[in-house]
């Protein structure tokens, strides 16, 4: 993994040691903000936040803001700002999917149910505001409202489309730019924003992030074929099984034959692997490189994220960044 004259590359670990003692403070952060009136709210909040999860998106600000300048206390705040987001997206996400399973324990919609938890969500992304509000910034919450809105919006142009087989390239890419790469860039915009980084260097991080994210979004419906569930932390073949047409079998469907076009429709129609087994829908894509043409697409994106971040002075910030490019697209969860 040389990166020549830019340097070594760094390992997560060392990453994470850059980072350490502001994450800390981000958890600590979450915790205190957590506790609502009414008990169950407090419990999905602690449940989510010591169940695990990778702190990608908090990652990615406070490292955004140390190469700008500093993580100060708006770093900090807005760090514990975006992962409660991303719980929030997360609690309201497994009602809709009626999903079992979050970072390997039941989802937390199996254990207070959906009532319970959509209010959860609410609660979640009304806090976060609340934590956002009190840096006085219109920009900060200009961003945050547009970014929840293009998420929401991402879920149900979702819904609209689950069950069916004529999903396109384009619509893919939308609902992966929404659901995911516009958070990334938030997160990086933020991060450069609290650490004093002029407008240029806001765009640039933005957009490394975005790449980023999106890389990371087809990552995750590859691993939805490919990985396994206990390393993956939820069910493997979920996506198909919930009606959902994602790149790697819109690519093989360009090529299927009518027969291997039903095969498909089959799970869409009954929502399990009853008829057609899992095995035979993973052959299909193999046959046709479904799931290659993917992965060549994140790298792609991760060359374009990789290039952006390059420009950028060499400094262990910088080097950690371009590093996670790799880890994202080499991750196993
Ligand atoms: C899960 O995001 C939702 C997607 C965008 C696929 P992560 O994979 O970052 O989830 P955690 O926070 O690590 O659990
Ligand atoms: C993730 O969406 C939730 C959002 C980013 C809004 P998915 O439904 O595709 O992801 P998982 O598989 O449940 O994590
Ligand atoms: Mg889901
Ligand atoms: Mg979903």
């Amino acid at each position: 993994m040389s990166l020549g004259k830019l340097g070594q590359a760094l390992t997560a670990r060392e990453i994470f040691d850059l980072i350490q003692d502001e994450m800390d403070q981000v958890e600590k952060k979450i915790t205190l903000e957590s506790v609502a009136s009414v008990d169950a709210v407090t419990a999905i909040g602690q449940y989510l936040q010591s169940a695990g999860g990778k702190r990608l998106r908090p990652s990615l600000l406070l490292l955004s803001a140390k190469l700008a300048g500093s993580a100060g206390p708006c770093a900090i705040q807005l760090g514990a700002v975006v992962e409660m987001i991303h719980a929030a997206t997360l609690v309201h996400d497994d009602v809709i999917d009626a999903a079992e399973t979050r970072r390997g324990r039941p989802s937390t919609n199996v254990t207070w149910g959906n009532h319970t938890c959509v209010l959860a969500g609410d609660w979640l992304y009304m806090q976060a505001f609340q934590i956002a509000l009190r840096e006085r910034n219109f920009q900060i919450l200009d961003l945050l409202i547009g970014l929840t809105q293009m998420m929401v919006d991402g879920e149900l142009l979702q819904l609209e489309r689950i069950g069916r087989i004529d999903v396109t390239e384009a619509d893919c890419m939308e609902l992966v730019d929404r659901k995911t790469a516009c958070l990334f860039s938030v997160c990086a915009k933020l991060g450069a924003l609290a650490g004093g980084a002029d407008t240029h260097a806001q765009e640039q991080l933005a957009e490394y992030a975005w790449n980023l994210g999106m890389a990371f979004q087809l990552v995750d419906d590859v691993l939805d074929f490919t990985a396994r569930e206990k390393t993956l932390g939820k069910p493997v073949g979920g996506d198909l099984r919930e009606g959902k047409v994602t790149l790697p079998v819109v690519y093989a469907l360009e090529r299927a034959s009518g027969e291997e076009r039903q095969l498909v429709e089959t799970i869409l129609r009954r929502r399990d692997y009853d008829e057609v087994p899992f095995s035979r829908i993973l052959a299909f894509l193999e046959k046709y490189r479904g799931i290659g043409r993917v992965k060549d697409r994140a790298q792609a994106f991760t060359d374009t994220a990789r290039r952006i971040i390059s420009s950028f002075p060499d400094s262990p910030y910088q080097r950690a960044l371009l590093t996670v490019t790799e880890l994202v697209t080499e991750r196993d969860h």
